[in-house]
């Protein structure tokens, strides 16, 4: 549905890395990622790491969160988000969607904020999710959690690319957190990167991501570290894959485009909406299937997809139906679950090709 591309110099950096002998997590090629990736989003400090899950769990630490602390989320998201918060033995409170741009909805946001205010419960941290790649409303939500005190952790692992107001989404918040794994806009195979304006954050954060290991030759450790660096062969790919990301937004937009135009016709199918405070890098192209119109539902689709070879997939069930956080707060629901139930993923990756694409048309149209 989006699988990885690779038709850069992604293999000429890779030999290089593999020649040079800095078989490690750490080496030239993931200092200059991380220099190339401040370049290209405008964040000014950045750390490269194994995961976009570790950089969510990094992101947590460093807004101070700890066990029993309230940490709101998107509840339209992908599970990584919430198995962070999880990890620092924290409270998930999930917030519903708005359908503008299918993100956290900023009037439920600060509904909920109010009320924990006045019980004293605020919560230390927010998740926000960029869903499939477009940017949530960030400005109402930036003023919210600066007047409570919230950090504001941009969940940027499926928006690479995309802009709000022009600027990148992850370098607006306290924190931002990408992901290069496999079915990312752009991939090292599995990894991520975490930015902030705040050096000091970024530079306990390498700390905490290497083992924690004092600076003294005889390994003295005074708190609990992680091992979350990015290989340096996996950078040498990611810098390659970088080099490209212009060219891939553009060719994820022109899926989407060709999408709307071909399927548009189709009554009961219509298109995720691109709010107008950003521009979407389309990391999927997502449909809403109005069943009764359509005379299908979205797994009907998906399932006759199938039967062609073709994949495509459901939305991200909302995180507070999963039954693993069955007992999480959640405020409101019924957006987000609206998307779930109509929405289905079509195969959007940056090396499909044109012919790819009709034949995935075609199937949808001819029942
Ligand atoms: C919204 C979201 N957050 C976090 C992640 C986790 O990233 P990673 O797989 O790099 O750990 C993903 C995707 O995998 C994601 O889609």
């Amino acid at each position: 549905m989006s699988p990885p591309h690779l038709d850069g110099d992604e293999r000429a950096l890779l030999l290089d890395a593999f020649d040079s002998n800095w078989i490690a997590p750490l080496g030239p090629h993931v200092d200059a990622f991380e220099e190339e990736f401040c370049a290209y989003t405008g964040a000014p400090n950045s750390l490269a790491l194994s995961s976009g899950t570790a950089g969510l769990h990094l992101a947590l630490l460093l807004s101070g969160v700890e066990a029993g602390d309230k940490v709101f989320c998107s509840t339209l998201t992908f599970a990584a988000t919430v198995n962070a918060i999880k990890y620092c033995n924290a409270e998930p409170v999930f917030i519903d969607s708005e359908t503008a741009s299918w993100n956290l909805d900023s009037q439920l946001l600060a509904e909920e904020l109010q009320r924990c205010a006045a019980n004293n419960t605020l919560p230390r941290a927010l998740i926000l999710v960029h869903v499939f790649g477009q940017s949530a409303d960030l400005d109402p939500i930036v003023d919210l959690c600066k007047r409570y005190n919230v950090s504001l952790i941009e969940d940027a692992a499926e928006s690479l690319g995309a802009t709000y107001k022009g600027k990148h989404t992850g370098t607006v918040g306290d924190f931002g957190v990408y992901s290069f794994n496999g079915n990312k806009i752009m991939t090292t195979s599995g990894g991520g990167m975490l930015v902030s304006s705040n050096k000091a954050s970024i530079d306990r954060g390498r700390f905490l991501a290497t083992q924690a290991r004092e600076p003294f030759a005889h390994y003295q450790h005074e708190c609990v570290g992680y091992n979350y660096r990015l290989s340096n062969l996996l950078a040498a790919v990611g810098r390659g894959q970088l080099a490209k990301m212009p060219d891939k937004v553009a060719h994820h937009r022109k899926i989407f485009e060709i999408y709307r135009r071909q399927l548009s016709q189709h009554k009961g199918i219509t298109f995720m909406p691109e709010a107008d405070f950003g521009v979407s890098n389309r990391w999927l192209s997502v449909i809403n299937i109005d069943a009764e119109a359509l005379g299908e539902s979205p797994t009907d689709v998906r399932l006759r997809l199938e039967e062609s070879n073709i994949e495509a997939r459901p939305v991200w069930k909302p995180m507070h139906m999963q039954p693993v956080f069955k007992d999480c707060k959640v405020v409101g629901g019924k957006v987000a679950e609206n998307i779930f139930t109509t929405g289905l993923c079509l195969p959007s990756g940056s090396g499909l090709s044109p012919a790819d694409q009709q034949r995935v048309i075609d199937a949808i149209a001819n029942k």
